[in-house]
């Protein structure tokens, strides 16, 4: 059965902007999980911009779910990843100057590090490691051959194309790599992109899936749910003063 998992960077970001501490984001993780989320996924980037390493040993103690950790696959992030155990890494590419990450691991050119690097670094330790790859055939063949349990499957493409209104494509590309990873054994988890608008196609269509990684449309429609109630509250306590 497929799952949802919240990607709470954003809250971070919220909450950097102001550096006092609100919104804390492993209150935010535990309100998800308290609200049905399987878990919680975060992205510890090399910059820090939003998670930062106090963040990750917090979620840590609270997550009681799916702990997902998306990280590049740098000696760094690997040796964080080692000490805090989540039960899940993802590894994605990471470019310093994105705004978000912009496509799956080039496994035409990752593969070898990642087999002689990475990869044994995490065997037996008990931790998942899931591969964020684009939906392609020869990229569920790689990660197979990786030896890896999971692929995330980039939905960001499917994502755009919907947005313009053209999506059979891009959703056939996802249904045909989710096909083929779970023939070949592989847990086929998604992410990038995904909102209240474009998931029933998606889930309509695309077979075998596992972890379902959502963000900032999840966030950025808890805003205007959240937005009305607040305002009646803050007005009515102001108006009521006086
Ligand atoms: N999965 C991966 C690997 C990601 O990098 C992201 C973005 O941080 C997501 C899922 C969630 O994407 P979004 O914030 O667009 O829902």
């Amino acid at each position: 059965m497929s799952s949802l998992l919240v990607n709470i960077d954003h809250i971070a970001t919220l909450r950097n902007a102001r550096g006092e501490g609100v919104p804390d984001p492993s209150m935010a993780a535990q309100v998800c999980e308290e609200n049905g989320a399987s878990g919680i996924v975060f992205h510890l980037r090399e910059d820090r911009r939003h998670i930062k390493d106090a963040d990750v040993w917090q979620l840590k103690k609270v997550v009681k779910g799916v702990l997902d950790f998306e990280m590049a696959a740098t000696d760094e992030m690997i040796g964080i990843s080692l000490e805090v155990q989540p039960h899940l890494v993802t590894l994605v590419p990471e470019k310093r100057m994105e705004l978000t990450t912009e496509g799956g691991l080039d496994l035409s050119v990752a593969s070898e590090d990642l087999r002689k690097r990475v990869i044994p670094q995490y065997k037996g330790t008990g931790i998942t490691i899931s591969l964020f790859v684009n939906p392609e055939i020869s990229d569920m063949e790689r990660s197979a051959d990786l030896g890896v349990e999971a692929i995330e499957l980039h939905t960001g493409t499917y994502a755009h194309a919907f947005r313009d209104g053209n999506y059979r494509f891009e959703l056939d590309r996802l249904v045909k790599a989710a096909e083929r990873a779970h023939e070949l054994g592989l847990l086929v988890n998604a992410g990038h992109g995904l909102s209240m608008q474009n998931l029933p196609p998606f889930l309509e269509a695309v077979p075998h899936l596992n972890d379902i990684s959502i963000g900032h449309a999840l966030v950025c429609d808890a805003l205007f749910e959240g937005l009305p109630a607040m305002v009646r509250r803050m007005s009515e306590l102001i108006s009521g003063s006086n």
